[in-house]
């Protein structure tokens, strides 16, 4: 009974008095976060974001991102799409409510890749690409994308392109539940405008019907 009191009490006093506390990029600068700390929130949750990618820039970019957010604006799991040369990008992204829960970057780990397979193609400007080649996947991406649409990258001018390759099925839960011709925010660091999105299962190595 009293356990039940008190953490009621200190429920109470954490929504009503506390602002949430989320570690914070104060300055993203050339691609490294300056400045990282704790900082008292508007928002409910804390966001962790990290991003690698060689696609919407010709550099090869890594960067961890940390802020406050809404609920609505944090979009938790594991986004990457790839497919050969360009390999795209990866961002794996963490959305917690407590405070300073943000406070570890994470850390993406080396890719492995195992044996399924999608077609690959990229084409700048274009609503359609031509399949070029067959690529094995990274482990955990196990869907065959076809994306057509707007593409950018913070700090960069978006990016009009076509492409087909293998996804996570976090993006392509993300992508494919867009509604087309909308601009929309994937964990800041990311924005598409999609004009077409579809994903299939990607097939081993050995399935070769239908390619
Ligand atoms: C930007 O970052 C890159 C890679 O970390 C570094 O080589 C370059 O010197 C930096 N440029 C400036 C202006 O700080
Ligand atoms: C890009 O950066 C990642 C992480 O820093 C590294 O593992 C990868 O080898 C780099 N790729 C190229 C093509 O430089
Ligand atoms: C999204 O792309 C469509 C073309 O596919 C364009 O008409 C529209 O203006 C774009 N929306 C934004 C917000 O950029």
């Amino acid at each position: 009974m009293r356990i039940l009191l008190c953490t009621g009490l200190l429920l109470s006093l954490f929504s009503v008095g506390a602002p949430l506390q989320c570690m914070t990029c104060l300055y993203l600068y050339n691609n490294t976060c300056l400045m990282r700390q704790a900082r008292k929130c508007s928002e409910d949750t804390c966001r962790e974001v990290a991003l690698q990618s060689n696609i919407f820039a010709e550099d090869n970019l890594s960067l961890t991102y940390s802020d406050c957010a809404n609920t609505q604006d944090c979009i938790p799991g594991t986004f990457s799409i790839s497919g050969g040369t360009p390999r795209f990008f990866r961002m794996q992204a963490e959305c917690c409510n407590t405070d300073v829960c943000n406070e570890n970057p994470i850390q993406l780990q080396p890719e492995s890749f195992g044996p399924l397979q999608c077609p690959f193609c990229f084409t700048k400007n274009a609503n359609d690409c031509v399949v070029i080649d067959t690529h094995n996947c990274p482990i955990g991406e196990t869907k065959c994308i076809t994306f057509a649409g707007f593409m950018q990258q913070a700090g960069t001018s978006q990016v009009w392109a076509a492409f087909k390759g293998c996804a996570t099925p976090d993006f392509c839960n993300f992508i494919t539940t867009l509604p087309t011709g909308v601009r929309r925010r994937l964990n800041v660091l990311l924005r598409f405008n999609v004009t077409q999105a579809t994903c299939v299962d990607a097939q081993p190595s050995s399935y070769t019907s239908g390619l």
